[in-house]
């Protein structure tokens, strides 16, 4: 049966790594069709909405969607999109695997952890104003609510993916009232999970551990910016953006999986950008789907171009994107 999925592209070098993950996933078998629709910066010139309605319909419609990173105008400038579409979808669990991938060594070889993310509040609000000249605020917003179903998502993946241990990640000794009530969320939640171990770490110590041992983690919990931190962190141990990916969910079916590194502006239309950061979700996507076989081909082909030294300059090496599509072609199997 063909499954629709809607694919964002994204800006700067997403539409160039849109074209390559539509010519692979395509030459891998599966049985996917893509509807593009546009959401960022030519959305906004087009349309005067970085995020238009159609963008959310397509989304709704498929259920299952593929995203590239979409621009932010940083320091001034509308509400990134990519939050925007995690709060219109409710989309409130960003689910990132920080693991080892065949091909790519990063600085460590034993790490296996999930960071789970909530991706609707915290300072990611958009509140925020100048109080006088010189003075300004954001506002961190965290309701119950948001920390609750974020907890119990957290368990209920431990528990669904055979994991031992949560670690809740918090600034609850000088936050006291915002990440005290998602420590105190978390503790009040851990009994109903006895089977999961549970433990709750300061952000900062949390964050040299992860540098100095990210075996000792399993499942990570934490707010919308350590996460995002956090995420980006692992990332940088396993080998960088060329081995990760997320994936965003809330209480509906809908899943979007998303390329979480915004590429090198730099590149836009050179044909040079590493393909993988796209790839990944994409294959991810299709495990979702049940598209399992192509899937397996894909990540075959990556670890077999990977260890015969086949890459981007990004990563040391010499191919284009597409030369890179070629040479994971040959390699399909
Ligand atoms: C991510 C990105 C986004 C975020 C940016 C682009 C808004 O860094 O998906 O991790 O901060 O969530
Ligand atoms: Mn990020």
């Amino acid at each position: 049966m063909t499954t629709t999925v809607t694919l964002i592209p994204g800006d700067g070098v997403g539409p160039e790594l849109a074209r390559a993950t539509r010519r692979l996933v395509a030459a891998a078998g599966a049985d996917v069709v893509f509807e593009e629709v546009t959401a960022g910066r030519k959305a906004f010139e087009a349309t005067g909405d970085p995020v238009p309605a159609d963008v959310i319909a397509a989304i709704k419609r498929n259920r299952t969607a593929l995203k590239g990173l979409i621009g932010t105008p940083v320091g001034y400038g509308y509400e990134s999109p990519n939050v925007r579409l995690r709060k219109e979808l409710d989309l409130f669990a960003a689910v990132r695997p920080v693991r080892v991938q065949p091909g790519l060594r990063g600085r460590y070889d034993d790490v296996d952890c999930v960071v789970i993310r909530e991706s609707t509040e915290d300072v990611y609000s958009g509140i925020e104003h100048q109080v006088v000249p010189g003075v300004v605020q954001s506002i961190k917003v965290t309701t119950r609510a948001a920390c609750e179903r974020i907890i119990r998502f957290a368990f209920e993946f431990a528990v669904s993916h055979g994991r031992k241990k949560l670690t809740l990640v918090h600034k609850a000794n000088i936050m006291k009232q915002s990440d005290g009530l998602f420590l105190r969320c978390g503790k009040e939640i851990a009994p109903e999970y006895p089977q999961i171990a549970f433990e709750a770490l300061i952000a900062d110590n949390a964050s040299m551990q992860l540098v100095r041992d990210p075996s000792r983690y399993d499942v990570i919990v934490a707010m919308n910016l350590f996460g995002d931190l956090l995420a980006d962190l692992g990332a940088g141990l396993v080998g960088g953006v060329s081995n990760v990916w997320g994936s965003l969910r809330g209480e509906s079916d809908v899943v979007v999986y998303e390329a979480v590194s915004a590429g090198d502006d730099a590149l836009v239309g050179q044909g040079i950008a590493n393909p993988l950061p796209l790839l990944r979700p994409a294959v991810a996507m299709l495990r979702h789907i049940g598209e399992t076989a192509a899937a397996d081909r894909i990540d075959g082909a990556i670890a077999r171009a990977l260890a015969d030294g086949v890459r981007t300059k990004d990563v040391g090496g010499q191919v284009t994107t597409e030369g890179m599509i070629d040479a994971l072609i040959e390699r399909l199997g």
